[in-house]
């Protein structure tokens, strides 16, 4: 999704957490929101690159994505905190 000019991937895991993160991986900007998840981790659709969804930190290395809160109110929407720009 974009929002105030951020590309952001929303992402629920299996066990039904939802997380929001920067949209495009920082190796070649793969589109994240597209990617596998396993567990909490995120793995990037372009080349592998594996992400912790609560932190941000990537698996292997020293980058990692941005993350944002969010949480899911009782009607099913989903609410996301942005710091302005
Ligand atoms: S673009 Fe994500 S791992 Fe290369």
């Amino acid at each position: 999704m974009q929002a105030f000019g951020l590309d952001i991937a929303i992402v629920r895991t299996r066990a039904g957490a939802v997380y929001a993160v920067e949209g495009k991986c920082p190796h070649r900007g793969g589109p994240l929101a597209d990617g596998l998840i396993g567990g909490t981790t995120l793995i990037c659709p372009l080349h592998a690159w594996k992400f912790d969804l609560e932190t941000g930190q990537a698996l292997f290395g020293e980058c990692g994505i941005k993350t944002y809160p969010v949480r899911v109110d009782d009607k099913g929407h989903v609410l996301l905190t942005i710091d302005k720009p």
